[in-house]
C-alpha cells in the first residue's frame, strides 16, 4: 500500500442522522458517506429524504432511511431498530432536527412552546436514550447534538428556541459525564447564520440583515458545508479525547 494511504475516516462506520433530509443534516450525510460511513438518514420529510439519498446513492455512497418523526417516541425507536437491523451496530449520532418560530415572548403560546421544545431537545432526548444502550454494548460512539450560538448569545424574540439550545447542550454535556467511561464522547455543534431553509426568513429580513451582518467578522453567512467538517471532526477517532464541548462555527461571531 503506498504510504500515503489515508483510509476514509468512516470506512467502518454506521452513523445515524436525524433530520439530514436537507440544509446542514444534508451536508453532513454526504460528508459522512463520501468519507465512508454507511449512512442512514431519519426525518420527516420524506420527499426530501429520498432526493438527498437519491443523490448520496448516485454517487456510488451507502446510505439508507427511516421516516421519523422526532416528537414521538415509538417512531424514535423503531427508527433505530432498523438501524441495527440493517447494521447492528451504530457509531456515529447526528441529531440534526430542528425548527425555529420568531415570537415576541408575550405572544408565544404553550403550542409554540412545545412545538420548539419537542423537537430540538426532546426529540434529542428520545433519539440519544434509544441509541445508546447499543454503543455502551460495544464501548464506544460518538453523540453530536446541533446546538446553536443562541445557547450561549439569547437573541429577542427566540425564546423556545433559545431555550432549546442550551438545553439540548447541557443534555450533551449530562451525557459527556455520563458516559464518558464506556468509550463515547457528546458533544455539540454551534452553528452561526448558516443558508438554509430554516434561516430564510431571517435572510430575507433586511432589518434583521442589516443588525446582523457587521457582527460576523468572517464577512459571509456559512454555508451547510461550513458545518459538516467540523460535525465530522467531532465523529471522528481525532476526537477522541474531545468531550463535553460546544464547537462554534459562526463565521467568528461570539469572538
Ligand atoms: N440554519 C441556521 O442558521 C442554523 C443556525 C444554528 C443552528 N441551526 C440548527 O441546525 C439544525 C438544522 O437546521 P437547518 O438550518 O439545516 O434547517 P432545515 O430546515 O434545512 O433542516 C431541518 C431538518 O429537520 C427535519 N425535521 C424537522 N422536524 C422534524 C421532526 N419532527 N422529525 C424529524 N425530522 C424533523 C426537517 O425535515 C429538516 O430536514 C437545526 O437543529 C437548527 O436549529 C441552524
Amino acid at each position: 500500500m503506498n504510504s500515503d494511504y489515508i483510509a476514509p475516516r468512516f470506512h467502518d462506520r454506521v452513523a445515524l442522522v436525524v433530520g439530514g433530509a436537507q440544509g446542514i443534516g444534508k451536508a453532513i450525510s454526504v460528508r459522512l458517506a463520501r468519507e465512508g460511513a454507511r449512512v442512514v438518514i431519519g426525518d420527516i420529510d420524506e420527499a426530501m429524504m429520498k432526493q438527498t439519498a437519491g443523490e448520496i446513492a448516485d454517487q456510488g455512497y451507502s446510505v439508507r432511511t427511516v421516516l421519523c418523526d422526532v416528537r414521538r417516541s415509538r417512531q424514535v425507536d423503531r427508527m433505530v431498530e432498523r438501524v441495527i437491523e440493517w447494521y447492528k451496530q451504530v457509531d456515529i449520532l447526528m441529531y440534526v432536527a430542528g425548527v425555529v418560530q420568531s415570537l415576541q415572548f408575550v405572544k408565544t403560546g404553550e403550542r409554540e412552546w412545545d412545538h420548539t421544545l419537542d423537537i430540538n431537545l426532546k426529540g434529542a432526548f428520545l433519539t440519544a436514550r434509544a441509541v445508546v444502550p447499543h454503543m455502551i454494548k460495544r464501548r464506544h460512539g460518538k453523540l453530536i447534538f446541533m446546538s446553536s450560538t443562541n445557547a450561549w448569545d439569547a437573541e429577542a424574540e427566540l425564546a423556545s428556541y433559545n431555550a432549546s439550545k442550551a438545553g439540548v447542550f447541557l443534555l450533551c454535556k449530562t451525557l459527556a459525564r455520563e458516559l464518558g467511561r464506556y468509550g463515547i464522547n457528546s458533544n455539540a455543534v454551534g452553528p452561526g447564520l448558516i443558508r438554509t431553509r430554516l434561516s430564510e426568513p431571517f435572510l430575507k429580513n433586511p432589518r434583521f440583515m442589516k443588525r446582523y451582518e457587521h457582527l460576523i467578522p468572517a464577512g459571509r453567512i456559512g454555508l451547510p458545508e461550513d458545518v459538516a467538517g467540523p460535525a465530522t471532526f467531532l465523529a471522528s477517532r481525532d476526537a477522541d479525547y474531545v468531550n463535553g464541548v460546544l464547537l462554534f462555527v459562526d463565521g467568528g461571531q461570539l469572538a
